[in-house]
């Protein structure tokens, strides 16, 4: 099995982040050859600041390694260090009707709110067919909100193969139910766009201040709350704390007594632990940047000689050769 997802440059890890796509990504590099990378080519529909740019795509690579993704087993590399993924985008775009991208929500979601798109923007569900189809990936760990592109990138395989003749593989997306849209500190979904994210390395003293201010109801401690499986601060506990404390929150919350601020605190204590050794591994790996970067190399070699391949093949069925 092979087993691919990216993710893009675009800020600092947030909870969703974690929780949605890199710690089910990292659980799976064990059952199958693992392809992750840095979308770096996708950054650039909404970041046009290079040395920033540069700067979130390091950060990446050293969160995705402090996290535990293991370079031995796990090809890791940059997106742009491949940069047959854009030709084959190109094949791929002459195939994918209007229709198709117009009906994406990520991209609906983002007019929506009054973004005002470039093509890329729109473009972009086929570059991440291209990410997908070049590797001849199976699996495609991430969170609800790319499930859609998942799909998209099947419908475009199908055409392709119907067109031109068996090409590509069809992959399937892997969600996490418990993790598939962890909300953010206003009980919608987290998301950097929305401006409610919690980080996993910033600051102490800000993310504690984050956890303290997550939106709660105006109910006195004492009042029992039958509806605690549903608080915020509940379900962000049972990502982080023990099965049996998280339970032991909710029950008291449930009954009555516990306040909403000594939730929160236990929230951000449990919080600031879960994260501790990747903390500590993060700081030790930002001491050595020149390995991080020969990891890059190492995997952009092993990523593109694989690309080469696919793209080869889909360059003769199409007639390109
Ligand atoms: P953001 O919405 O903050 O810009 P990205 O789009 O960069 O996040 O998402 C990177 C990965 O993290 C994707 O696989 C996405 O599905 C996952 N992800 C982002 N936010 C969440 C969330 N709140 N819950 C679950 N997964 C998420
Ligand atoms: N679109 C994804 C995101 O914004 C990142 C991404 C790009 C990706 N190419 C991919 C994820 C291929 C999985 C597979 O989060």
């Amino acid at each position: 099995m092979r087993i691919l997802s990216g993710i893009q440059p675009s800020g600092a890890l947030h909870l969703g982040n974690f929780f949605g796509m890199m710690k089910p990504a990292i659980e799976l590099q064990d059952r199958g050859e693992a392809y992750y990378f840095i979308a770096n080519y996708h950054s650039m529909t909404s970041l046009y600041d290079p040395a920033q740019r540069r700067a979130n795509t390091m950060d990446v690579a050293l969160d995705f390694l402090a996290c535990g993704l293991d370079p031995v087993k796990s090809v890791f590399f940059k997106q742009s260090d491949v940069p047959e993924v854009t030709e084959l985008a190109w094949l791929l775009t002459t195939l994918t009707p209007m229709g198709l991208l117009e009906r994406c929500h990520s991209f609906k979601d983002k007019v929506a709110k009054g973004l005002s798109p470039n093509h890329g923007l729109f473009a972009y569900p086929v570059l991440m067919a291209a990410d997908i189809l070049i590797y001849d990936s199976n699996t495609v760990p991430v969170g609800r909100d790319q499930k859609q592109h998942v799909e998209v990138t099947r419908d475009i395989a199908i055409k392709f193969n119907e067109t031109y003749g068996d090409t590509f593989i069809l992959p399937e997306p892997q969600i996490k139910e418990n993790a598939a849209a962890v909300p953010g500190t206003d009980g919608q979904k987290m998301s950097k766009s929305y401006g409610n994210t919690i980080e996993i390395f910033g600051d102490e003293k800000i993310i504690r201040k984050k956890f303290m201010s997550l939106v709660m109801d105006s109910r006195t401690p004492a009042e029992p709350k039958l509806d605690a499986h549903e608080n915020l601060a509940v379900k962000l506990l049972k990502l982080v704390a023990p099965a049996d404390i998280a339970a032991q929150f909710e029950d008291r919350l449930r009954v009555g007594g516990l306040g909403y601020g000594d939730l929160k605190k236990a929230l951000f204590e449990h919080h600031w632990n879960y994260f501790s050794a990747a903390r500590a591994r993060r700081a030790e790996l930002a001491g050595h940047l020149d390995h991080v970067e020969s990891i890059l190399w190492e995997g952009a070699s092993k990523a593109r000689s694989l690309a080469q391949g696919v793209l080869k093949r889909a360059r003769r069925a199409s007639g390109i050769d």
